[in-house]
């Protein structure tokens, strides 16, 4: 064994102590960490040839790079749409490294039972029927991808093909109708073979990112009865629009399509009893979207895909080889490497399970509701703050607002606030006009981190 790797297996106790000692002073400081940096990288440095052993590289870590890292995991990074990482889910992902599985095959391991049981529970907190069969991905990117890969088979069977057989270009051009699609969407019909061009925008309700049901129904009428996939959003991620899920899964009954609702974020209202039912009509979709490195708080990566046509899934998916064993008939139980683009991968599921079983859905609701009812609080108190106009009601844990004046400003804005040191909010153009976003989706902040954040906007008011 190389000399560094036998010093470091001989004190690997200790060293896994110096670690956990690293991360909790970094936890604990993380209120007085400038939330945001544009520092830019350090000097690089060569390939190390015979290695400095683990204690060298935290300590090579501490000094290069961890200076520059953003507080992204405390309570006032409100960039994105942001989680941090609950205790226990923390605990999970360092077990997780530890464990180090591969559960993508069921021979050898109960790990890949685990994640069928994490994604039931959290199929039962999304309130989503026992057909929703669901696998973990690694963001709601890949989650989209994979619930329109089962979209474009389901395509290819209304028409007489086999699109994991013969390919896209066998199935002919695929209309895909939305009216505000998050980007990942359209990367997902790059990646797929449709196109991004395949994306045709249908009209939101006025003044709104939500759909415009009726628009929606003369869109999918004009194409005479050909198969169509809608991208429905449940969680528009500049203003927190939901388009109505149950309206547009009754136009199911008139014309054929795939309904994919990509519920990143959004699903998470379920937990709030006032918000709830923003959420009617989800289970009627045949796939959804749910990022869990959002709004779950796990660490990155993380998210779940659901779908109710797994049989079409796993045609897209299957990766047959003798070794690996055979598929077998049991799609409740079909291997995880046959599900999702990924065939080897980290046991993402445990995080998730680590906090579902130690805070549970009461503890999670807590931090949704908590989340909400602070951004209502800032939206409210940008409002009234001279110099800022809000640019839409504040409908979830979403603030989006403009300075007044020059829309240059925003920019500068953005740069100003990462230089407070005091929070990151980023930018965004809504309805053509420049803006910022405030998101809350981090399981730390309070009020008085609001107060903070407004204390700043108050000092660069235009
Ligand atoms: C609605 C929505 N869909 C998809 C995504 C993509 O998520 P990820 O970056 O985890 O792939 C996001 C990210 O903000 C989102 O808000």
């Amino acid at each position: 064994m190389h000399a560094r790797l036998g010093d470091d297996l001989a004190r690997l106790p200790g060293l896994l102590d110096e670690a956990r000692a690293h991360a909790v002073r970094l936890l604990t400081g993380l209120d007085d960490r400038p939330v945001a940096l544009t520092t830019g990288p350090p000097a690089p440095e060569p390939l190390p040839v015979t290695g400095i052993g683990a204690a060298g590289a935290l300590e090579a870590f501490a000094r290069r790079w961890e200076p520059g890292f953003a507080a992204s995991a405390g309570p006032r990074y409100l960039g994105f749409v942001t989680g941090g990482a609950t205790p226990a889910s923390l605990a999970g992902d360092w077990l997780t490294g530890a464990l180090d599985q591969n559960p993508t095959s069921g021979i050898d391991s109960s790990a890949p039972d685990l994640e069928r049981e994490t994604v039931a529970w959290l199929r039962e907190l999304f309130g989503l029927p026992r057909e929703h069969a669901g696998a973990f991905v690694s963001g709601a990117t890949m989650s989209n991808f994979t619930g329109l890969a089962v979209a474009r088979e389901w395509v290819g069977e209304r028409r007489g093909v086999r699109v994991s057989e013969q390919g896209a270009a066998a199935l002919g051009p695929v209309p895909v109708l939305s009216a505000s699609p998050h980007s990942s969407v359209g990367k997902a019909l790059s990646m797929l073979g449709l196109g991004r061009s395949a994306l045709r925008r249908v009209d939101a309700l006025p003044g709104r990112e939500a759909v415009d049901p009726a628009r929606l129904e003369e869109a999918l009428e004009s194409l005479g009865g050909e198969p169509a996939i809608v991208v429905a959003n449940a969680g528009t991620v500049n203003t927190v629009d939901f388009d109505d899920l149950r309206a547009i899964a009754a136009l199911r009954e008139r014309y054929p399509f795939w309904l994919h609702v990509d519920a990143a974020f959004g699903a998470f209202a379920l937990l709030s009893p006032d918000h709830a039912h923003l959420l009617d009509g989800l289970g009627e979709a045949d796939s959804v979207c749910v990022d869990l490195h959002k709004w779950l708080n796990v660490p990155y990566d993380s998210a779940v895909q659901f779908t109710r046509r797994r049989d079409l899934q796993v045609r897209v998916f299957a990766n047959s080889a003798a070794y690996l064993g055979p598929l077998g008939d049991d799609l409740d139980r079909v291997d995880l490497v046959h599900l999702t683009p990924e065939n080897s991968r980290r046991l993402r599921a445990l995080p998730a399970w680590f906090t579902l079983a130690a805070y549970g859905r009461e503890g999670h609701a807590e931090i949704v509701r908590r989340d909400i009812a602070l951004a209502g609080l800032l939206g409210e108190r940008v409002a009234a703050l001279p110099g800022y106009r809000l640019l839409a009601p504040v409908r979830l844990n979403v603030v989006c607002f403009t300075p007044e004046g020059s829309p240059e400003r925003t920019g500068e804005l953005v740069s100003a606030i990462i230089e407070s040191g005091e929070a990151f909010l980023t930018p965004t153009v809504y309805g053509g006009v420049p803006a910022l976003r405030a998101a809350f989706s981090n399981w730390r902040t309070t009020e008085a981190d609001v107060e903070r954040v407004v204390k700043v906007l108050e000092r660069l008011a235009p």
